[in-house]
């Protein structure tokens, strides 16, 4: 495993062929799939459940799944990804009552857990679960849709988690979703990142590889 992760995002992938997608997008390097999950309520639209999440494990993908939970609430589905097989299951904190008891349920079910932050969304979240943190997803755009641009109060932002996660010395990842470019990946991955959602700016590119590719240059440069 790389120690940059890349994680494309099959919201742009092209769903009727999302099998051969996710293989494609994995042959050219990718290291995880980023699944996002939406429910027209906690965000304005609709994607894919569990049912798609089981269907790409039984097509054989064997790389981590990334689920990121846009929904609410979110304490009934876990367990059903779980079952589908995710690795990593993300939460926005403000789609739960109980944070502390959803990050526990999601180890409980055998994956890894982690918060999501909106652009707006405070990191006090943060405070008192620290401990409990596998992995802390920044959003640089509004969820909901791919193809946005990058909001840039996103790198402050990613500067301070990074100095959190550093001061805590423990083994958390850091992840950016939202707007992720070859021109942007280099400043993001200096602000602290270490996982790097990309939808649009992968799967709209003919040539998956070629943009991985041109990606890993760009972290290259910034360490
Ligand atoms: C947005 C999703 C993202 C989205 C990113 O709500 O969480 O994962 O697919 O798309 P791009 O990379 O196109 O901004
Ligand atoms: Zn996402």
């Amino acid at each position: 495993m790389n120690e940059n992760w890349i994680a494309p995002s099959i919201l742009s992938a092209n769903f009727a062929k999302l099998g051969e997608e996710v293989d494609n997008v994995l042959k050219a390097g990718a290291d995880v799939v980023h699944f996002d999950v939406m429910d027209n309520h906690f965000v304005p639209n609709l994607t894919i459940g569990p049912l798609v999440c089981e269907a790409l494990r039984k097509h054989g993908v064997t790389a981590p799944i990334d689920v990121h939970l846009m929904i609410e609430p979110v304490d009934r589905i876990i367990p059903d990804f779980a079952k589908a097989g995710a690795s990593y299951i993300t939460f926005h904190p403000e789609a739960s009552i109980h944070v502390d008891r959803t990050l526990q349920l999601i180890h409980d079910c055998g994956c890894k857990a982690g918060l999501v932050f909106n652009p707006s969304t405070p990191l006090h979240y943060l405070d008192y679960v620290m401990d409990k943190i596998d992995m802390i997803l920044l959003m640089s755009v509004n969820p909901g849709f791919g193809g946005q641009s990058f909001i840039p109060s996103a790198l402050p932002k990613l500067r301070e988690v990074r100095k959190r996660i550093d001061d805590s010395g423990l083994n958390i990842r850091l992840e950016i979703d939202g707007g992720v470019k070859v021109d942007n990946i280099r400043e993001i991955k200096a602000a602290g990142a270490d996982t790097f959602v990309a939808g649009s700016a992968i799967f709209s590119q003919p040539d998956y590889k070629a943009v991985i590719d041109a990606m890993r240059s760009e972290l290259a440069k910034a360490e």
